[in-house]
């Protein structure tokens, strides 16, 4: 029997990892994760405990060596190890640039070594964060303007992706993802991605807390629609190219609380202020991964909103928030952003 080709998943106990490792087992890879737990959960992968062409190396991608043998005669390598979340990296910045910086570099120097008679695409997670309040639709042509070290180190992440395609001739692709939804999102830790927040909410019957006047709206896109664009990314003969992952579809706050079950009329949602260096409008103009790699989004948010409640109980034990806790979790943004 032929071997199987090898894929590393960096993060891959996270939410989008472990879905881009489900869709390798799918296709036959063996998969390496390597994961540190911080953010992920080894119960994300435990439908594959009894693959054998699944392994789970527990480690942090700072202390990856150039010579680690995880790497080893690696295909692909699929970088979304990070770490995320706004607040948090106005507070912590160096805990965000090493990781998300110098983690990546550790990365690429472990996948060149590795795989350098073997390594056939480097595909690295990167964040629309990257433009900012930036003109929408946004193409990946458009100005670069981190508003937040979270945006910033995933920035130089990139950065250093294709710097290594530059110099080392290492074959890479980045995709810019944008609003990101769907089982196994993330359910603890800072406050954040209106999805945690709004389950938890409705789980309790409390109402949903809408920043602004909810009329705001994110390019959200099913997690089995990115995996698609990172799989294609890899699979294609283009390298050092830079994609928008976006449904191109807006879809305002308002829309998802309604989706949800909630009557904005009804009492159901307090309004909460709006905070500075938040665009009203994420929109990823997505011709340019459509036309070159063929992709499409599958999942309507209205789908894949649907989905996710089949799986709401998960958010039983996941923060509360209110007013008063998320005005005092977000000081720091309103600190050190509100300056204009
Ligand atoms: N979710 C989104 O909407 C979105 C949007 C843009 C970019 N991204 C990027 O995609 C990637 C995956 O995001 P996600 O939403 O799945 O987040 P996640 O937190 O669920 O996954 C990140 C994973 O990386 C792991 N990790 C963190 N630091 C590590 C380290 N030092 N060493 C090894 N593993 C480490 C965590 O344990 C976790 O399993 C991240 O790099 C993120 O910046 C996500």
């Amino acid at each position: 029997m032929q071997e199987s080709q090898i894929a590393v998943v960096t993060g891959g106990a996270g939410f989008i990892g472990s879905h881009m490792t489900d869709r390798l087992l799918q296709a036959g890879y063996a998969v390496r994760v390597i994961d540190n737990l911080v953010g992920g959960r080894v119960s994300n992968l435990a439908h594959h405990a009894r693959n054998p062409l699944l392994s789970l190396e527990e480690c942090d991608i700072c202390d990856l060596q150039p010579d680690s043998s995880i790497f080893k005669d690696v295909r692909y390598v699929f970088h979304f190890a990070g770490i995320g979340d706004i607040v948090p990296s106005i507070e912590q910045p160096i805990e965000y640039m090493a990781t998300n910086v110098q983690g990546t570099v550790r990365t690429l120097e472990a996948a060149r070594h590795g795989g350098r008679s073997t390594l056939q695409r480097f595909v690295y997670a990167a964040s629309s964060s990257c433009y900012g309040l930036a003109a929408t639709p946004t193409r990946e042509d458009y100005p670069i303007q981190p508003q937040y070290p979270y945006a910033l180190s995933k920035y130089q992440g990139e950065q250093a992706v294709l710097h290594w395609g530059q110099v080392y001739d290492l074959p890479v692709n980045s995709m810019r993802i944008f609003n990101a939804y769907g089982p196994r999102v993330r359910t603890t830790g800072a406050y954040g991605a209106v999805f945690g927040v709004f389950f938890r909410q409705k789980l309790a019957g409390k109402p949903y807390t809408v920043v602004g006047d909810g009329t705001q709206s994110r390019d959200f896109i099913y997690v089995t629609d990115v995996v698609e664009a990172f799989y294609m990314a890899a699979q294609s003969p283009h390298v050092g190219e830079i994609y928008n992952v976006g449904a191109d579809n807006p879809q305002s706050i308002l829309y998802l609380v309604e989706l949800l079950g909630g009557n904005v009329n009804s009492g159901d949602v307090i309004f909460i202020p709006k905070r500075p260096g938040e665009p009203d409008c994420t929109w990823a103009n997505a011709g340019k991964i459509i036309h070159q790699l063929g992709w499409q989004p599958k999942v309507t948010f209205e789908t894949g909103v649907q989905t996710m409640l089949k799986d709401i109980e998960n958010w039983r034990d996941a923060p509360l928030w209110d007013p008063d806790s998320i005005a005092k979790a977000t000081a720091t943004w309103f600190q050190h952003m509100d300056k204009k």
